[in-house]
């Protein structure tokens, strides 16, 4: 077991997009993390780029959504280290499909991954993270603005999402004697490959946002730091919306037609 006092941290998904962004935030504030995910050509090429040395990353191809693959993990980050201090359930698919085109096998896949894995990564790190009763730790789930409203194909990846939110609150009930803060930051539309979708699409996607853009991987990433830092020491439960105001928005009067 290597001895050491830095934080430890598993980010699932963070071979790409927002949680490659999280990993690169995260050894920045002298962390070692553990980027776990299925595509292993990115997971190398995103390791050589946070951390050229690898000295504060592990890598692991790993299924969220395996149970076999979770225990796998487990032995990881006992032999390695013995304890761990923060996991972001970042890992997630996103087909788009309309309910009647729907088949149960993509249906599946989509809760599987999303849901599923989110619980069973949570089951294996409060685990670990228990032993430490003093000591704040942290789980962070990214969810998204489509598990609030209904959206237009997203029924499997809403339902997912929606059921992220609602086990983040069952996580910071349960987990709150082991001192384990659980909350969610739910994205609006981030700049990454799951959001290039066409130009009527990504019009109609800003016309119903009051900041009228879409966001940074790095807005992500900030908001992730703070909820998993010892600056964050009262928030659980709770989902952070990071969507231009998507949620908070409704009619758009145009001001001309109110004078
Ligand atoms: N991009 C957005 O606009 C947006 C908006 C809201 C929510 N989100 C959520 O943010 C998270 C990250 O999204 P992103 O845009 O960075 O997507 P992305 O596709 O760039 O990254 C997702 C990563 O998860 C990995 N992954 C998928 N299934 C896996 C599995 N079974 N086991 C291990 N790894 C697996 C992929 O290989 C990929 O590296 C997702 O949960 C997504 O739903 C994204």
């Amino acid at each position: 077991m290597e001895k050491n006092n830095k934080r430890v941290a598993i980010i699932t998904g963070s071979a790409n997009g927002i949680g490659k962004s999280i990993a690169e935030k995260f050894i920045n504030q002298n962390m070692i993390v553990i980027l776990v995910d299925l595509d292993e050509k990115n997971l190398k090429k995103t390791i050589l780029e946070i951390d050229p040395l690898k000295q504060n990353t592990i890598s692991a191809k790993l299924d969220i959504s395996s149970e076999q693959d979770i225990e796998q993990l487990k032995s990881i980050v006992e032999k390695k280290f013995g304890y761990l201090d923060i996991l972001v359930n970042n890992a997630g698919i996103a087909p788009n499909r309309l309910i009647e085109d729907q088949n149960l096998d993509e249906w599946e896949k989509v809760i599987k991954v999303n849901l599923t894995g989110t619980f069973l990564c949570s089951k294996m790190a409060v685990g670990i993270m228990k032993e430490k009763k003093n000591k704040m730790k942290y789980i962070l789930n990214i969810t998204s603005i489509s598990g609030s409203v209904g959206s237009v194909g997203r029924s499997a990846y809403g339902v997912s999402k929606a059921g992220i939110i609602q086990l983040t609150k069952q996580m910071a009930v349960e987990f709150a004697e082991y001192n384990i803060l659980v909350n969610s930051i739910s994205p609006g539309p981030v700049n990454t490959k799951l959001t290039k979708n066409s130009d009527e699409a990504t019009k109609s996607y800003i016309s119903r946002i009051p900041l009228k853009r879409f966001t940074e991987k790095k807005s992500i990433a900030s908001a992730a730091t703070f909820l998993t830092s010892e600056e964050c020491d009262f928030i659980t439960g709770h989902t952070l919306n990071i969507d231009g105001g998507f949620l908070a928005g409704g009619i758009n009067f145009p001001k001309k037609d109110l004078k």
